[in-house]
């Protein structure tokens, strides 16, 4: 218990934080918020307004994956503050340059144009995509998936739940089954130019398709000269137990695009392209004020190291700790249990709500995420320990209980 909770209990001025929702006042009213504010981070913690402290098993949405207030980063960001923090991208930029080329070493592909979020990148994948099949302009996505929200990675998003009130969607976009390679042909035409889609779905719930379909999609993409679009914003800086999740297939794509965890939570997001691309990309043709901003570049730089390979190597260590944690406490209330590296969705039977769990769990100290109304998403930080696993699974069980 951190001083401030301890003393404030003993004075009997101690407020336990119920869970409810609130009014969200000034604020546009387009997140369902939890009525608790986080004042603080150290590590995997999170310290409330009150000073209570919480185990963080989201990272901020699969963001702050190298914990809160990472002194290496926070030492990056605070020199560059001090610094310069913005001249555009007219001028030269060697640390730019620097994440660029390690991002091309992580992947295997040719060159790399930064933004500021994962919509973003999307939209520069599916512009870069239209440009290069020049009068091609179709691309296919899978049913389920999530690109964003901006009105191209919007339409790339196969949920009518996300296009409710925002029709007429952008053209060019056709929708194909997730985790289905037999009925891709009859969607394919004279006028696709890509295939994009998630090495997993994370906004629907961590649906992992079979071993083998992104190598299935590739070959398909070869036979048709069709470009390969994985959207790694969820999946990728090491969230899988490897830098990218595709490469759990052994298969290089032709454009990859990166947010989230790239800046550990300075907003930055990446499109990495392959060379066929890259020679269609000409000066003017896509741009952004705010993209590869100095401060989200000195985090990033950073954040690219510190995912190496024995950071992979604890990564893997803690998901089969984390997968086995879960199973050992496994009751006829969870549905089915969904794990790669430390992307965890488990999905209950259909009485119960997993946003109710959510709400439960956050009330003892544990902050999870939702997926849809049935599956509860875990994105833990990379550099969770064996303790804080044991943590969450003694209080999740106490959870199951309850419920
Ligand atoms: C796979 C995927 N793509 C794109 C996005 C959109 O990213 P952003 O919210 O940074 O625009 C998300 C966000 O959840 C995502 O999970």
């Amino acid at each position: 218990m951190i001083p401030q909770v301890k003393i404030q209990k003993e004075l009997g001025l101690f407020k336990e934080h119920k869970v409810d929702s609130k009014s969200c006042g000034p604020l546009a009213n387009n997140y369902a918020r939890y009525p608790v504010e986080f004042e603080k981070g150290e590590g995997v913690h999170l310290f409330d307004t009150d000073g209570k402290q919480y185990l963080d098993f989201l990272s901020g949405i699969a963001v702050t994956g190298l914990g809160h207030n990472h002194p290496m980063i926070n030492e990056a960001v605070t020199d560059q503050l001090n610094k310069l923090w913005h001249v555009s991208n007219l001028f030269e930029a060697s640390q730019q340059e620097l994440l660029a080329q390690k991002l091309v070493e992580k992947s295997g592909l040719h060159s790399v144009f930064f933004c500021n979020s994962g919509t973003e990148a999307n939209e520069a994948a599916i512009k870069f995509a239209r440009k290069w099949g020049n009068d091609r302009s179709k691309i296919l996505t899978a049913v389920g998936g999530f690109h964003g929200r901006t009105m191209g990675s919007l339409s790339a998003t196969a949920q009518f739940k996300t296009w409710e009130g925002f029709t007429p969607l952008l053209p060019g976009f056709n929708y194909i089954p997730f985790n289905d390679i037999e009925n891709i042909e009859y969607s394919i035409d004279e006028n696709t130019i890509a295939i994009m889609v998630e090495p997993i779905q994370g906004e629907s719930g961590v649906i992992i398709p079979d071993e083998g379909y992104l190598k299935s999609l590739r070959e398909i993409c070869e036979e048709h000269n069709l470009l390969l679009i994985i959207d790694e914003i969820q999946t990728g800086i090491g969230r899988t137990g490897k830098f990218f999740a595709h490469q759990w297939d052994e298969i290089k794509p032709d454009i990859i695009t990166v947010a989230k965890g790239i800046a550990n939570g300075i907003p930055l997001g990446a499109t990495i392209v392959s060379e066929k691309v890259a020679e269609i990309i000409t000066p003017g043709c896509h741009g952004s004020t705010f993209g590869g901003n100095p401060l989200a570049i000195a985090a990033a730089n950073v954040v690219v190291d510190l995912v190496d390979e024995n950071l992979l190597e604890k990564v893997n260590e803690s998901a089969t700790l984390l997968e086995k944690s879960i199973h050992l406490i496994f009751t006829n209330k969870i549905k089915e249990i969904r794990c790669k590296g430390l992307m965890v969705g488990i999905e209950f039977v259909n009485r119960v709500s997993a946003k109710e769990i959510a709400k439960m769990l956050l009330n003892k100290g544990i902050v999870v995420g939702t997926s849809g109304d049935s599956v509860l998403r875990l994105l833990p930080p990379l550099i969770i320990s064996k303790n804080d696993i044991i943590e969450f699974t003694v209080i999740f069980e106490k959870v199951l209980q309850q419920i």
